[in-house]
């Protein structure tokens, strides 16, 4: 069994949870590997966001996780598919669906969730909420992933959300001292390291690029970056794809 099959992304409000999730389950998909990615905010459903296109119609993680009993073909049955990339498959939330559109999920469901999800597939990404108080999902994910990488933007407002919500994370259980801290959208190299100060040093950065930001507005992510601007920022997710999954 491998050892890094469920990865969580976790971090503060728009530090680029999303962004990293989807380039990383790209790259996984070019080296071969089948890859699920979950995403759990429901704040905003995130797969229409970055696929405004992609068919989704009836399938949805609020109703998966209100099955009476999970099973493989309940999670199959779920699975968004991509028409042009046959590796990755997503599960997340659908247009117009809120936190009361499906009845309340517990604990276990999201243990025989996880249990499930590692024979379906190589890999697990997680994009999680910034939400863990109000989120069991995002939660328990932070428990049971294999690895959380823990992103902060670079600004105060993602150092004033770590100095809130990290503190909830002290219990061993959650292994924070494990986690990969990765500082992004790094443009400012006084704020740079000004952040790697306080937030105690940091394992990874990921450059601010204009590319990125443009397609992610016009739902074009899962194109390959061209720009020569944009070179730092495939270096940081190949640096991601070697030290996280070994590929
Ligand atoms: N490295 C980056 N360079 C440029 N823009 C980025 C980068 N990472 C994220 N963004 C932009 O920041 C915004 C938030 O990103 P997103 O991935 O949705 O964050 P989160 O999921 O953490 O809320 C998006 O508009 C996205 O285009
Ligand atoms: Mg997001």
């Amino acid at each position: 069994m491998m050892n890094s099959q469920i990865i969580a992304i976790w971090g503060s409000p728009s530090s680029g949870k999303t962004t990293t999730s989807v380039k990383l389950a790209k790259a996984l998909s070019e080296k071969k590997k089948n890859v699920i990615v979950v995403f759990a905010d429901i704040i905003v459903p995130t797969l229409l966001t970055i696929l405004p296109t992609v068919d989704s119609e009836g399938k949805s993680l609020g109703r998966l996780l209100a099955e009476p009993e999970l099973t493989q073909e309940t999670i199959l049955k779920n699975l968004i598919t991509m028409r042009k990339n046959d590796y990755i498959s997503f599960l997340g939330y659908g247009k117009a669906e809120n936190k009361f559109t499906y009845a309340k999920y517990s604990k276990d469901k999201i243990i025989d969730f996880m249990v499930l999800l590692r024979h379906l597939s190589d890999y697990v990404i997680i994009d999680c909420s910034s939400i863990i108080t109000d989120d069991l999902f995002t939660a328990m994910t932070l428990e049971i992933a294999d690895k959380v990488l823990r992103l902060s933007s670079c600004d105060i407002k993602g150092l004033s959300y770590m100095s809130s919500y990290l503190p909830l994370l002290s219990e061993r259980r959650f292994g924070i001292e494990k986690h990969i801290k990765i500082l992004s959208n790094t443009n400012d190299s006084m704020l740079k390291s000004e952040m790697t100060e306080s937030l105690s040093g940091i394992d990874l950065y990921i450059p601010y690029v204009k590319e990125l930001s443009d397609q992610y507005l016009y739902g074009e992510l899962f194109q390959t970056l061209t720009t020569k601007g944009s070179k730092a920022y495939s270096n940081a997710i190949d640096k991601l794809m070697k030290g996280v999954f070994n590929e």
